[in-house]
């Protein structure tokens, strides 16, 4: 008999380990998994290739679908690593998401018709697929007309070269005046950084995209790690995670280390402990009370991060326990500003 204890969150927990549950995208058929993995400084780039390959591996194993990367990602060499070690899986087996717009090292860079019918085919090459199932702008370019990248975008899905289209921290009134557009293929989701100390998206990201067949599929859900707890205040980080890395510590900012925040992540250990989850699962768990968030994107440089994160699917919080949060967290919630 499995030992089954109840940890106040609406979900019993179990020693065996709970399948990873689904969530609809947008108005897609698409089904994404509550956790997925992303691929942003690690994978092509800061972790070691058999590792990361390991973690990849971790990911399918543990029924986490969705693989989320950019073309910019390592210049190109993220999905080149993809497109290796998902090689000779069954292609309908894994969702696959990647992005445009941020300069590559040859220069090339924007949302404009030329520049997105270059770069996805340099990202399908990379990935070794003739399709992917999300292709994402992955910011708003402002010296390109609208009108110009969503038509663009659509002739990229009539080819056949992507299922469906997304953004990722656009202005909402881009992403209305998108959706309004006549003749063109719409966007099903968003990918805004979201987490328990960023909550920039509630404002009116996530408002409009409710009503509008949007799904959020969020980044940073662990604010880079902060908020697993590894981080101890007065302490310097642990010698194998991404603050002490040189190579992917460079978006790592002082937001992120100071000890206020460090010291209200370990009160947030208590809050997971009282619950029988890890303060991962907290986080992440957070993020996924939100309706309109189908997937937490999550970066992983071990497998056993990939287990972790994974075993957050299914976790609801009660009220009591997001009001302890709240409490906790006073004074290092940010509603706005630049959400990187
Ligand atoms: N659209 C955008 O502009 C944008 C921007 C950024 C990211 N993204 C996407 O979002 C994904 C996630 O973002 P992210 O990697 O910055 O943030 P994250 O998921 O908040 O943090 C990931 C890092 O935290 C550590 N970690 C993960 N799980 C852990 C666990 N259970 N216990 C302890 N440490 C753990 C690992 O780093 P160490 O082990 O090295 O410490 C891992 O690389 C990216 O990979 C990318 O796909 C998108």
């Amino acid at each position: 008999m499995p030992m089954a204890f109840n940890c106040g969150t609406g979900r019993t927990l179990t020693d065996s380990v709970e399948p990873v549950r689904y969530r609809q995208l947008g108005s897609s058929d698409l089904q994404v998994s509550e956790i997925s993995l992303g691929s942003w400084l690690t994978y092509g780039g800061g972790v070691e290739r058999a590792q990361a390959q390991a973690c990849v591996v971790k990911a399918l194993e543990v029924g986490i679908n969705f693989i989320d990367t950019a073309n910019v990602y390592a210049g190109g060499r993220a999905e080149e690593f993809l497109g290796e070690v998902l090689t000779g899986r069954r292609r309908d087996s894994f969702v696959l998401a990647t992005k445009v717009f941020f300069q590559m090292p040859n220069g090339d860079r924007g949302l404009s018709s030329a520049q997105i019918h270059t770069q996805i085919d340099a990202s399908l090459a990379r990935l070794r697929t003739e399709y992917v199932d999300l292709y994402q702008c992955h910011r708003y370019d402002w010296d390109t007309p609208l009108e110009e990248t969503m038509e663009a975008l659509t002739e990229v899905v009539r080819q056949g070269k992507a299922r469906y289209l997304g953004f990722s921290e656009w202005p909402v009134d881009k992403i209305a005046e998108a959706q309004a557009m006549a003749g063109v293929e719409h966007f099903v989701s968003s990918q805004p950084q979201y987490s328990m100390i960023w909550r920039g998206p509630e404002q009116d990201v996530i408002p409009y995209c409710r009503d509008h067949g949007i799904s959020q599929i969020v980044w940073s859900p662990l604010a880079q790690g902060v908020l697993t707890g590894k981080y101890k205040p007065g302490e310097p980080p642990p010698g194998d995670s991404r603050a002490a890395q040189e190579s992917m510590n460079y978006f790592f900012g002082d937001r992120l280390r100071g000890d206020r925040l460090l010291e209200q992540v370990q009160e947030l250990g208590e809050v997971a402990k009282d619950l029988g989850i890890s303060t991962a699962q907290l986080a992440l768990a957070w993020v996924l009370r939100e309706p309109n968030v189908a997937s937490a994107i999550v970066g992983a440089s071990r497998p056993r991060q990939v287990e972790d994160n994974a075993a957050a699917s299914g976790v609801e919080l009660d009220a009591a326990t997001l009001g302890r949060i709240d409490t906790i967290l006073a004074g290092s919630v940010a509603h706005e500003g630049p959400a990187s």
